[in-house]
């Protein structure tokens, strides 16, 4: 999709969508403009439909004229009230109103005169983000056509353009996350995550090691390893690296869970549990691949990112891990598995291990880690943990900027006494009771002291049956946006 700005009024734009942000009561008299300009019986219209500018408000008009063939307007309720976010949602709905035409879809909306560049580019994004479609499954797609170009009306300053420039790798970088996510487990397996990353490496100057599983034998990654045990298919340790061109200053890993499927192992999925939806247990490892897609062609100054996932399935046969088996971590920590659907967590503990190694600045994981996330915070929102403040605030306003719903949650240290085993140096599993709290202590067991550790889990985010707001249903690509813009706000930094 091109984006562009246009300096052209209301009153006399032209292309196919004509889509207007409007405020409670109209102070713009943009109702007006558009009843003068189209000779329509505009405002009367309204009335019956009804449509009064509130927030989720949004009409269509087919105008059937050369000049323009659709009228969208969307509410944005009290003008006092509209912020970014609600910038974003309009944007959204106005693309979604969109879809069924072809060609330019013009879109005006109260830009703030603070950050008109910022309200801008995330309206950019939101309509290419609500435009997305997938057919790759699909033997006929059906045809359902689209805008393949939007311009920005509106006093937005001149020469800003470049404002604009992060709109498309951003975009990209969701894309792609939502494309692994929704892939299904015969298509998105452990290698093909790796052939995905190898593709990235070799586009856009990456640096990849894969280590296969005798390399990760040699490391004593067996927590890890014992996640595949019972999987036809070969686990792959993927280890991304983005260098930027000047001098490194702050050197950050993210680690994305990427179990391709996840069916619990011998503690099976059952029930509630919804294992026909696990493919999407790899949604952090295409957060953090979508990630690095962006910043490889953003090429911030001054960072090195590195990217880490441990990708497997957890599945069963002769050779799988027993609920009750004792493995040992690449540093030297036992832990008795007393149950194999906690299985994220044992491949990110190696990993962890692994990144710490790497002496980074920050490490930062994403990861589909519990169904009690869920419960807790639901589907718009992921669990943020970690015992350091600065980094803590920096992801939030980074999720925040992003319209990403992100929560910090306690770190509460007694309850890793619920990981106490008889046998070994913990268990994998605690009790039920704050499930997602002693997961992130689980995994803090795996990161040196003294190293900032951020754990987000994103098992409610990842995927959305309904679609709300930029995501059309299926998977959302969340996280992506939250990622780069704490990376990107890292490289003007000292702090964490
Ligand atoms: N991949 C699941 C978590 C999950 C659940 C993601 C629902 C998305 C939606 C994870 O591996 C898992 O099975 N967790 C268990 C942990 C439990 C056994 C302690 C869970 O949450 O039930
Ligand atoms: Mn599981
Ligand atoms: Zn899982």
């Amino acid at each position: 999709m091109k984006i562009s700005l246009s300096p052209a009024t209301p009153e006399a734009w032209s292309g196919s969508v004509l889509a207007l942000g409007i405020v409670e009561n109209d102070p713009q008299g943009l109702v007006a403009t558009m009843e003068q300009r189209f000779s329509l019986q505009l405002a009367d219209w309204l009335k019956q439909k009804p449509f009064s500018g509130k927030p989720g408000d949004c009409v269509s008009l087919p105008l059937l004229r050369g000049d323009c063939t659709t009228l969208v307007l969307v509410g944005l309720g009290a003008a006092d009230d509209v912020d970014r976010d609600g910038l974003r949602l309009a944007a959204a709905a106005a693309a979604g109103a969109a879809i069924g035409q072809v060609g330019t879809l013009g879109l005006l909306l109260p830009w703030s005169n603070e950050t008109p560049e910022e309200d801008a580019a995330a309206a950019a994004e939101a309509v290419r983000l609500a435009l997305y479609s997938d057919d790759r499954f699909r033997s006929k797609p059906e045809p359902s056509p689209r805008p393949d170009q939007l311009e920005l009306l509106g006093p937005l300053p001149g020469g800003f353009a470049h404002g604009l420039e992060a709109v498309h790798p951003v975009c990209a970088g969701v894309e792609l996350a939502r494309e692994l996510v929704a892939a299904p487990p015969n298509s998105v397996t452990p290698e093909e995550l790796a052939r995905t990353a190898s593709h990235l490496a070799h586009e856009h100057g990456l640096e990849l090691t894969i280590l296969e599983r005798s390399d990760c034998e040699e490391r004593g990654m067996g927590s890890f390893l014992s996640v595949c045990q019972g999987s036809d298919m070969d686990p792959k340790f993927i280890h991304l690296t983005y260098r930027p061109n000047d001098e490194v200053k702050r050197r950050l890993v993210l680690v994305g869970k990427g179990l391709t499927f996840d069916s619990g192992g011998y503690n099976l999925k059952v029930g509630a549990a919804q294992i026909d939806m696990m493919k999407y247990d790899m949604g952090g490892s295409a957060a953090v691949i979508g990630a690095m897609r962006a910043i490889a062609e953003l090429r911030p100054a001054g960072v090195e990112v590195h990217m880490l996932v441990a990708s497997c399935e957890n599945m069963i046969n002769g050779s799988a891990v027993h609920p009750g088996d004792i493995v040992t971590a690449s540093n030297g920590t036992t832990i008795e598995i007393n149950n194999t659907d906690a299985e994220g967590r044992l491949t990110l503990a190696d990993a962890l291990v692994y990144a710490c190694k790497l002496k980074p600045d920050a490490i930062v994981d994403l990861a589909t880690l519990t169904g009690a996330c869920v419960i807790a915070l639901g589907e718009e929102i992921a669990g943020l943990w970690t015992s350091d403040d600065t980094l803590a605030s920096n992801l939030e306003q980074a999720a925040m900027a992003s319209g990403e719903g992100l929560w910090r949650m306690p770190l509460h240290s007694p309850y890793r006494k619920g990981l106490k085993s008889l046998l070994a140096d913990m268990k994998n599993t605690g009790p039920r009771p704050g499930g997602s709290i002693t997961a992130a202590l689980f995994l803090k067991e795996f990161v040196d002291a003294g190293i900032p550790w951020a754990h987000i889990d994103i098992a409610g985010t990842v995927w959305s049956d309904k679609g709300r707001g930029l995501n059309p249903s299926g998977a959302t690509g969340y996280g992506v946006r939250t990622l780069v813009n704490w990376i990107r706000n890292q490289a003007g930094t000292t702090g964490t």
